[in-house]
């Protein structure tokens, strides 16, 4: 006995019939939850992407001639750019204290290469308190609505595997003192062999999906959900500008009035931090114009010998590193949401996948494709924009690795390290290693100081810190 008819000849069709291999031993249940997958895959777009991603062979490489450099507003370096970030600053802090401000964090993705279970928000990285990125990230929002009088709203964009555990986590925790709250799962994409472009199936009567990339908020905040789309809930609460920004980056400054202002001087609708790229091969999305348009390129998509492009001797020509922190209109995720689909880009990852002869096959290298939405696509589209240089050390450090670059050792030192000078800007003494970096684990609730000057108020100059420190 095979599946219905109409189903059968639509996987024919597409070359997908695989998918149903199974039927036969499958309870009635069973089949009515694969069905319902298969059905909720748009083949006509998956044969366009197999097409391009796994049968073409295009050159992704953006051609050197229709590259060249953006626009930058760069670090304030004389009193009268200071004095205009500051002018910037109060304009954010009055977008903050009217309430017009939300926070979108995205936090659907896979962290394969961190290999931790569960959600990634829920990683321990405090460097003395093991607090969760979750809990950090809370606590600034937390922190930021008493200063500004107002409640700023968070919206949590997970997967649909991770959405449950995600808001277990966030109930267990009371949602760490969070006002409103409120997670939203993105969208999927099925997974396909990266050679026969076969959709694979993760059991006899599941299909594979991943997540379809950060670039898939856009479409879920419009998505219909209880009552109303995350979008129409903004619209109700008179919030007109989010700042967005990716779970496994604990030092980012949420929603940083100084880049709040400077996005609403441009009446920009989309604004990128972007950061002094430090060699050619840094996997950083490169921040360009393209014919003339805003864009973002992938390192991986950026041709060597533009990525190696140096002014004179120095600096890289190239050199706008985007660090994934950027603020968005809501009007301009409306009009996205509605009628400008972003591309696909392929991610070949290690997919375990059930094989033609029923065997669980756990793959050591990659053997998948998996289809994933970038919000950065989303630049090209914006009217007015803006590009703001920021320091790297203070506010970007983000967890990918297990090990090595990136990794809980490498976040671990930076936020001890900035947390270091925090204290010795307040006066206190804090020893540092022969290589300048603190000699042990420092940390600071946001709750008890959100920056420099806020910890400056409240200790006691002349403090020695002397073992590992947490301010709470
Ligand atoms: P990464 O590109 O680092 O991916 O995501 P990842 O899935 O976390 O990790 P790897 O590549 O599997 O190791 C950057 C940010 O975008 C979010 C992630 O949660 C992270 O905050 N993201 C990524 C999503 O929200 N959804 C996605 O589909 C992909």
């Amino acid at each position: 006995m095979s599946a219905d008819p109409a189903i059968m000849e639509r996987l024919h069709r597409h070359g997908q019939e695989h998918l149903v291999q199974y039927w036969a031993e499958l309870e009635a249940e069973a089949r009515a939850v694969l069905v319902a997958e298969i059905e909720s895959i748009d083949f006509e777009q998956l044969d366009r992407l197999i097409a391009q991603f796994v049968r073409g062979d295009e050159d992704i490489h953006v051609a050197a001639s229709d590259v060249e450099p953006i626009e930058v507003t760069r670090m304030p370096e004389t009193d009268g750019q200071r004095a205009s970030r500051r002018r910037s600053a109060s304009l954010g802090a009055e977008m903050l204290a009217a309430g017009e401000v939300g926070v979108v964090l995205v936090a659907g993705g896979s962290g394969t290469r961190l290999g931790f279970e569960g959600p990634k928000g829920t990683f321990p990285i405090g460097p003395v308190s093991s607090a969760s990125l979750f809990q950090i990230h809370a606590e600034k929002i937390v922190a930021l609505s008493r200063r500004h009088g107002r409640p700023i709203p968070l919206y949590i964009m997970t997967s649909p595997e991770n959405h449950q555990a995600t808001i277990d986590f966030l109930d267990r925790h009371d949602r760490f003192g969070l006002e409103h709250l409120r997670c939203f799962p993105q969208g999927r994409m099925p997974v396909v062999d990266r050679v026969t472009g076969k959709v694979l199936l993760s059991s006899r009567d599941h299909v594979s999906f991943a997540p379809d990339g950060h670039g898939g908020v856009l479409a879920a905040l419009a998505a219909p959900a209880g009552d109303q789309s995350c979008l129409d809930e903004m619209r109700d609460l008179g919030v007109n500008t989010l700042f967005y920004f990716q779970v496994d980056n604990p030092m980012v400054r949420i929603a940083d009035p100084t880049f709040l202002g400077l996005h609403r001087e441009a009446a920009a609708e989309m604004s990128f931090k972007v950061v002094e790229r430090q060699a050619p091969e840094e996997k950083l999305g490169v921040v360009v114009r393209v014919k003339g348009r805003p864009s973002v390129i992938e390192y991986s998509d950026l041709a060597p010998e533009l990525a190696a492009r140096r002014i004179g001797s120095g600096t890289l020509e190239l050199w706008a590193g985007s660090i994934a922190v950027h603020i968005l209109e809501r009007s301009f995720v409306e009009r996205m949401a509605g009628d400008g689909r972003l591309p696909y880009h392929r991610a070949i990852k290690k997919t375990p996948f059930l094989d033609d002869s029923g065997r669980e096959n756990r793959p050591d290298s990659p053997n998948s494709v998996k289809f994933e939405q970038f919000i950065f696509d989303a630049l090209p589209r914006a009217e007015r924009w803006s590009i703001v240089e920021t320091d790297r050390a203070g506010e970007f450090e983000p967890l990918k690795n297990a090990v090595g670059p990136e990794s809980p050792a490498t976040v671990h030192q930076r936020m001890s390290d900035q947390f270091g000078d925090w204290l010795e800007q307040a006066g206190a003494v804090v020893p540092r290693r022969p290589d300048g970096g603190v000699a042990f684990g420092i940390e600071i609730s946001p709750l008890f100081a959100l920056d420099a000057a806020e910890l400056r108020a409240k200790i006691e100059p002349g403090l020695v810190v002397e073992r590992p420190i947490y301010l709470r």
